[in-house]
């Protein structure tokens, strides 16, 4: 995996220096019962999707609303070595309402996907507004680009020293249960350094994102 991290760091100052970003965007939602990740519910507090021509808003939507994605990652496994290979993991982009766009990850050198990013970092990760109500509220089917999902590519990279404050904080206020995990298993922070953005949220085709402009999106 590499070590260095770099890039996005404008982006995610901006976003801690923007109080009002994503203000709106979702309350957190306290005691609700029966749901087991904390104070974070998007399935029951989803604000309206961006305007779907926005396409770079609809990404930083998505990817803030989503609890985990779809990591795939170059399999290392003999039997399947060098396919591709998908797995759930947990992430968030920040605290609720104040969503940076960089997913942060809290992983394991015991995960396969870690053991895959050891040999070649390079990975993309799948986030989709199926995990939330918004698309069975609507009756749209998963598959559906009205069913607004993205796939951002890219390297995952620790975070360093500077960073690793607001990763957690990211992702234990939406995933409490990290806390308690194992320290033999010997977690460490981790995000995916975006370089490519598709968002499918219109028929006609993915949209392009650049990272440039993904991270320059402000919520008020
Ligand atoms: C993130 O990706 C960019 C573009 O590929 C690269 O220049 C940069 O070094 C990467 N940052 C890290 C921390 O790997
Ligand atoms: C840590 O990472 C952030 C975000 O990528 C970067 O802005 C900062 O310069 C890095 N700090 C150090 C000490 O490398
Ligand atoms: C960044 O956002 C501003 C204000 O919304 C906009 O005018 C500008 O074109 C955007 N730049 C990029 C690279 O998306």
């Amino acid at each position: 995996m590499a070590g260095r991290v770099r890039g996005s760091a404008r982006a995610l100052l901006a976003a801690l220096l923007a109080p009002a970003l994503v203000a709106l965007l979702v309350t957190p939602a306290r005691g609700r019962g029966g749901r087991d990740h904390g104070d974070w519910d998007a399935a029951v507090l989803l604000p309206p999707l961006p305007p779907r021509e926005d396409a770079a808003r609809v990404a930083r939507f998505v990817a803030h609303v989503c609890d985990w994605g779809a990591l795939a990652t170059v399999a290392t496994e003999e039997a399947v070595r060098g396919w591709p290979f998908a797995d759930v993991l947990s992430l968030s982009d920040g605290p609720p309402g104040a969503g940076s766009g960089v997913p942060y990850l809290y992983l394991s050198p015991l995960q396969q996907a870690v053991s895959h990013l050891q040999e070649n970092p390079h990975a993309t990760l799948t986030m989709s507004l199926a995990q939330t109500d918004f698309c069975r509220k609507h009756g749209y089917d998963p598959q559906s680009p009205l069913c607004a999902h993205i796939i951002l590519a890219g390297t995952v990279t620790k975070v360093n020293e500077t960073e690793v404050d607001f990763a957690k904080r990211s992702l234990f206020i939406r995933h409490p249960e990290m806390k308690t995990w194992p320290s033999s298993h010997n977690w460490f922070f981790a995000k995916l350094n975006i370089t490519n953005i598709w968002v499918l949220d219109f028929f006609g085709g993915p949209k392009i994102v650049t990272p440039e402009e993904y991270y320059n999106v402000t919520f008020q």
